[in-house]
């Protein structure tokens, strides 16, 4: 069954988000199959963005996802890596339509609640990057 990984960033987690976000998920149908809380490395963010280094927005990136807890979690369900991109919208605040999470919860491009796999060869790169246990 596909697998996704779905990170609650710093913003949010601030905002008392993390029921929303996994009550949505969860009403969605999906299985949540693992899932933590954690102060992520510089090392282990930059791993993570490693696609991200040649952006200029970079550096106030990692700034930002490794400025406090973050929740990580692997999602489980038919579909789940296109259904949870759809549920987190659009990265742009302007383009993220109301019903999903950017775009009930964000007006910023960079602070914008969640992190979604974007592939099947991402998911399962990103999910080994933070879940020893799960393939
Ligand atoms: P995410 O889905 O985690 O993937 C890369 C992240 O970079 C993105 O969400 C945003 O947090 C951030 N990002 C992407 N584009 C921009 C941008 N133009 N300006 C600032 N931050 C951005």
């Amino acid at each position: 069954m596909e697998k996704t990984l779905l990170i609650i960033k710093p913003d949010a987690v601030e905002r008392r988000l993390i029921g929303e976000i996994i009550q949505r998920m969860e009403r969605k149908g999906l299985e949540v199959k693992a899932l933590k809380m954690e102060n992520i490395t510089v090392e282990k963010a930059e791993k993570h963005y490693e696609i991200h280094k040649d952006k200029e927005f970079y550096n106030d990136l990692i700034e930002f996802i490794t400025s406090g807890p973050i929740v990580l979690m692997v999602l489980e369900g038919k579909d789940c890596i296109s259904i949870v991109r759809h549920m987190a919208g659009s990265t742009s605040p302007i383009d993220a339509i109301p019903g999903t999470i950017r775009g009930d919860f964000s007006t910023d491009t960079l602070k914008n609640i969640v992190h979604t796999s974007d592939s099947i060869e991402t998911s399962s790169i990103e999910i080994k990057n933070f879940f020893k246990n799960i393939n």
